[in-house]
């Protein structure tokens, strides 16, 4: 059996990856650490002690706490690190920095300083979890490639390519055997309504306008979460050590061709819904330092890896726009006063 610590396992991406990583790694023992912020929730995890046992076990850790996280790394053992805990949200990073540089970058520390001193042996691994976030915005032309030069816009993407240059530096100066993925926008079940799909459909639900930042046209390169942690499961098996992979779907929308699309797919959901109406679109004041475009180029993955995205945008959308319809009771119950207050604050005045 291998005992593998995954961070930030209460979240969207993390929670999605354990259910999938048990299913399909049989000698793998899962630690999920997880400090529950306002965006992790054991629900996210609901069922999997009662079907894995022993193979699945939860810590409550911040990764902050430089002592606790030590603590466990020694009494533990690990063979392997995934490491997705974050502050993830862009516009709570512009209104508050601080908690992106503290968990993204000085927790992300804590943990390299724990594997370093820790790990079981040499083959123990390390993976981090990043974003495209990290290269920066590009023109209508062009993709980012792993040799992109790293230029955040946001205190976020900033954080996490900091991250990224500890990663690099601990594989350099310490030997840790370390992989990074860059990924792109992730959609899927259990993301927590902040981020634009889930945001968009609850605020078609409530009969709300949808909030487009600027003039809608910046472009997101879209993934189904699935396909994002299968290419995760391919880096952390087959990677190379102190190597970067780039992971994407080569499925860019602009903002606003998305939510016309996901009023579209709302209209056929709801259609007998007594008191459905058709949302309406409201041209809110832009993001500060809104990257205009993101697109990633994955054939390093593809080729080195093996990687392969498998569920269409199509599909994915589908499948998502369904999933929170039907699970309203979910997100209705993880948004609590303190996202009340988030909401107002950042879409109050604009
Ligand atoms: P999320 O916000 O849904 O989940 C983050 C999780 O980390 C939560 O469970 C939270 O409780 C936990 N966490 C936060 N601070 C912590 C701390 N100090 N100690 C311990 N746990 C803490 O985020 P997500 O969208 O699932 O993203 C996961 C990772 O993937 C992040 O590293 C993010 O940068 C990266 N990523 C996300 C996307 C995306 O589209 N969502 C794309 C590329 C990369
Ligand atoms: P988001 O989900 O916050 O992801 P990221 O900023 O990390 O890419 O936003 C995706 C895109 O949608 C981004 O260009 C900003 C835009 N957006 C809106 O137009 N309105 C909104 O209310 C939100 C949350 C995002």
């Amino acid at each position: 059996m291998k005992k593998i610590l995954v961070t930030g396992g209460a979240g969207f991406i993390g929670s999605n990856f354990v259910r999938r990583a048990l299913k399909l790694k049989e000698d793998w023992k899962i630690v999920v650490a997880d400090a529950l912020t306002y965006a992790g929730n054991l629900e996210n995890l609901e069922g999997l002690k009662e079907q894995y046992n022993d193979r699945y076990n939860f810590v409550k850790i911040d990764i902050k706490d430089k002592d606790g996280v030590d603590e466990l790394f020694k009494k533990e053992n690990f063979d392997g690190v995934i490491h997705f805990a974050a502050e993830s949200h862009v516009d709570r990073s512009i209104s508050g920095p601080l908690a992106f540089v503290e968990t993204n970058v000085l927790g992300s520390v804590n943990l390299l300083e724990s594997a370093r001193k820790h790990f079981k042996n040499k083959e123990s691994r390390f993976l981090h979890i990043s974003t495209d976030e990290v290269y920066g915005a590009l023109g209508e032309q062009g993709f980012f490639t792993e040799e992109t030069k790293i230029d955040p816009s946001s205190p976020y993407s900033a954080s996490k390519a900091s991250s990224d240059l500890f990663v690099l530096a601990y594989h350099k100066t310490y030997g840790l055997n370390v992989v990074i993925t860059r990924c792109c926008n992730n959609y899927g079940p259990y993301q927590f309504p902040e981020k634009l799909i889930p945001f968009m459909i609850k605020r078609a639900l409530d009969k709300e306008p949808l909030p487009v930042y600027g003039d809608g046209r910046n472009v997101r390169d879209w993934i189904f979460v699935d396909d994002h942690n299968d290419g995760t499961l391919l880096a952390f098996e087959k990677g190379k050590s102190g190597e970067v992979y780039n992971l994407g779907a080569r499925c860019e929308k602009r903002n606003i061709e998305l939510v016309k699309l996901l009023i579209e797919k709302l209209k056929i959901y709801l259609k007998d819904k007594k008191d459905f109406k058709e949302p309406e679109i409201a041209f809110v004041k832009d993001r500060p330092g809104h990257d205009f475009r993101y697109a990633i180029d994955p054939s390093k993955a593809e080729r080195e890896l093996g990687f392969k995205s498998k569920v269409s945008f199509e599909e994915g959308i589908d499948y998502t726009v369904r999933w929170y319809i039907e699970n309203e009771k979910w997100w209705r119950r993880i948004i609590s006063g303190e996202y009340l207050e988030y909401v107002k604050k950042q879409y109050g005045g604009r």
